[in-house]
């Protein structure tokens, strides 16, 4: 099916794409087991690498709990039959992530990198943000997944991160992937529908362009430092040289980030479902 092809109800406004029809996420259940034996450094055998990966990590569970809270609110008042459907499968999956990396954490925990320091914080951070309108905290919502899409098919997808990660912890983020990106249109879908103001979404966006690296990157710093890496000079090259260098994941991605703030933008303005076809084929198994 083409992103041509759209229901009546979702399709309906002027906007150049929408969300194709029948793109219901699917709510998976999957149980990841962390073996021992994974090597410490289990991105590239890279320590910048794994403890970005363990800092977003850490905000999964308190992050996820939010979005979930926030499109619920707006649950009753969406009469759309397949939207409302959308919003359960968003919710469903968005669950299981939070409980997969929970399990993840707690894994990582254990082997010394204080992630349970950083999820309390952010949960702290959190707890600020549900201050805010439900419009507001819903527009942060959609911002985030714009972020969460894009990490998951111009970064995590489309290189070979996978693979060079220990095959025993690349099915999770190719999992998480997967359905961030089915799932990415979700909120944002809502958001319309209850007439959400654009500058709320505009500014929220620039709210969190801020803060998500900032809060990271301390994180990934604080965690390098409690690891005694702070200074291992060649990881922090090898690093930045590829999310800004080459293959410059980080800088690639920055066109479909300023799209956000186009005032036609939809997240499916990019139809990654090929690559995520693939994705699923190669990391899902049966599960897909
Ligand atoms: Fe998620
Ligand atoms: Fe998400």
């Amino acid at each position: 099916m083409t992103a041509a092809a759209l229901t009546p109800s979702r399709a309906k406004s002027a906007r150049k794409a929408a969300t194709p029809a029948g793109m219901i996420p699917v709510v998976r259940r999957p149980d990841f087991g962390f073996n021992a034996d994974v090597a410490q450094w289990w991105w590239d055998n890279d320590p910048l690498k794994t403890l970005l990966l363990a800092a977003l990590s850490s905000s999964f569970p308190p992050g996820e709990r939010f979005f979930i809270d926030s499109v619920r609110h707006y649950q009753p008042q969406i009469t759309d039959p397949e939207l409302q459907k959308a919003i359960r499968g968003f919710i469903g999956q968005e669950a299981h992530h939070s409980r997969e990396h929970e399990a993840l954490n707690g894994f990582l925990q254990n082997r010394g990198i204080n992630l349970a320091r950083l999820e309390k914080e952010i949960a702290g951070f959190m707890n600020l943000l549900r201050k805010l309108s439900p419009e507001r905290q819903l527009a942060h919502t959609v911002a985030v997944e714009h972020f969460t899409a894009l990490m998951a098919e111009e970064f995590l997808l489309k290189y070979d991160v996978l693979d060079k990660m220990d095959p025993r912890m690349a099915p999770i983020w190719a999992w998480h992937a997967i359905e961030e990106s089915e799932h990415k249109a979700v909120a944002f879908d809502v958001y319309k529908a209850i007439g959400g103001s654009e500058f709320t979404r505009v500014t929220e966006m620039m709210a969190v362009s801020v803060l998500f690296p900032l809060f990271t990157s301390i994180h990934v710093y604080q965690l390098m430092k409690e690891a005694g890496e702070h200074r291992n000079w060649r990881s922090w090259a090898k690093g930045i040289d590829f999310m800004w260098g080459r293959p410059g994941v980080f800088r690639k991605l920055l066109p479909s980030y300023f799209k956000f703030y186009a005032p036609n933008f939809h997240p499916w303005d990019h139809d990654a479902r090929a690559l995520v076809e693939k994705a699923k084929k190669k990391w899902l198994g049966g599960l897909a």
